[in-house]
């Protein structure tokens, strides 16, 4: 039943063959709360429950490896859907998602050149589209306090990314099969679709990117040859799970070692690309980004998943700092949007959807690192409260180091 507060974003949505009751989902979230071995823990489906019972339509889980070839892996306790053990723990989280009526969406990636190189066999290096090098380091979620308490002595260690190599076609091939393998474990698991990762800068992001992608085969050089591998990976997939399951791209201008970053020729770009995402196997593109207005294109001031969203004809699941009902109605009311994907308030506030659909006013707590890194606490009841922190902990220590 539609709200009369906002009538677009709690009016019911078809997608692909889902029925979603209303028009916000769940962003993806890595949380590296996985086991070492990437096996999903109970704490993980005890999260998604609790999101899922908070009133969104559907959950997109956090970005999962399918294999461990070609250093795909990016994060330590990363989630992986790459072995019969991981397929039962995921099990366990999608029976409790569906158990509220709610879809539940596996994202798979290959972090190409920004891969942490503590998860590499020996001997391995990074993969990107073309020998690039990331000036990137591996993202500490971990706050300064969390550092200390760790015991870690300051400076933090930090993880640069290696060089990366570039991709045979033959590699390009086998990591779209290895996708298409990884969704075929989804659907064991039970997830109702697979969203192929091209956003953020990994791998697939690295080849859409005009800035890293130098290739002058048939993958790189123009939108259509720049999207060729990743649209490779969802026709895989649709290979591998059917014409009834649900398929998303995930795509962004910017990524985890860029994230000011954006498209050389903005707007145009994002046209090219979505006139050549107008037949792929797939039912939505999923625009990713930290304001879904903000294009960066100077000449021009339209959100780019409106672009996207008219150039391809496909539905558009728009994200980006909707953190009230007004943002995500007025993204569907002026044609960016047809989904919303919320990510960092859901964190804080599983009943998002609920307070937003209650008109209540509502106190917006900023994303907050402790969401992420092997929790120490229970998110069954949402955001936690009591905290302890410790007393020697001098949250002034960033400004003295750098007065020193
Ligand atoms: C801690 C954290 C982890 C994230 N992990 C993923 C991920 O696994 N996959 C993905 O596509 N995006 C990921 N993102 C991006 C979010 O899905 C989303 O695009 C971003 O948080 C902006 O949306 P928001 O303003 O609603 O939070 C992550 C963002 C944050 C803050």
């Amino acid at each position: 039943m539609p709200s009369d507060l906002f009538p677009n974003l709690f009016s019911e949505f078809k997608l692909g063959k889902l029925t979603l009751k209303n028009r916000i989902t769940m962003a993806p979230l890595t949380r590296q709360a996985a086991e070492d071995d990437g096996t999903p823990d109970d704490e993980m489906a005890a999260y998604y429950a609790r999101r899922a019972r908070g009133g969104v339509s559907m959950i997109f889980c956090e970005a999962s490896y399918y294999n461990d070839e070609l250093s795909g892996i990016g994060y330590l306790n990363q989630p992986g859907i790459a072995n019969a053990k991981h397929v039962a723990a995921w099990k366990k989280i999608v029976d409790a998602v569906h158990a509220q009526g709610v879809y539940i969406i596996l994202q798979l990636v290959h972090a190409g050149r920004v891969a942490d190189p503590r998860t590499f066999y020996e001997g391995e290096s990074p993969v990107a589209p073309s020998a690039t090098h990331s000036a990137g380091a591996v993202l500490y979620t971990d706050t300064d306090e969390e550092m200390h308490n760790r015991g870690l002595q300051p400076p933090w260690p930090k993880v640069t990314f290696p060089p990366a190599r570039e991709l045979t076609v033959a590699e390009i091939e086998r990591i779209a099969e290895g996708f298409a393998e990884g969704a075929a474990r989804g659907m064991e698991a039970g997830f109702d679709g697979v969203e192929v990762h091209g956003a953020n800068g990994y791998l697939h992001y690295q080849f859409i990117d005009p800035k890293q992608n130098h290739r002058t085969d048939d993958y790189g050089g123009s939108a259509e040859n720049n999207l060729r591998a990743v649209v490779l990976c969802c026709r895989k997939v649709r290979d591998a799970i059917g014409p009834d399951k649900l398929i998303t791209l995930r795509l962004s201008q910017d990524g985890v070692d860029d994230f000011p970053g954006a498209w050389p020729r903005g707007v145009e770009y994002a046209r090219e690309l979505g006139e050549a995402l107008k037949n792929a196997p797939i039912d939505a593109i999923h625009w990713s980004s930290f304001g879904w207005d903000d294009n960066r294109d100077p000449n021009s001031d339209v959100p780019l998943p409106k672009v996207l969203r008219e150039a391809s004809g496909l539905p558009m699941i728009t994200n980006g700092g909707i953190a009230e009902g007004e943002h995500a109605e007025r993204a569907i009311a002026m044609g960016a949007a047809d989904l919303v994907a919320v990510g960092r308030p859901l964190f804080a506030h599983p009943d998002w959807p609920h307070i937003i659909r209650s008109g209540e006013p509502y106190n917006w707590i900023e994303f907050d690192r402790k969401y992420v890194i092997n929790p120490s606490y229970d998110y069954t009841y949402g955001y936690p409260l009591n905290l302890k922190v410790p007393r020697d902990w001098d949250p002034d220590f960033e400004n003295r180091r750098r007065k020193r």
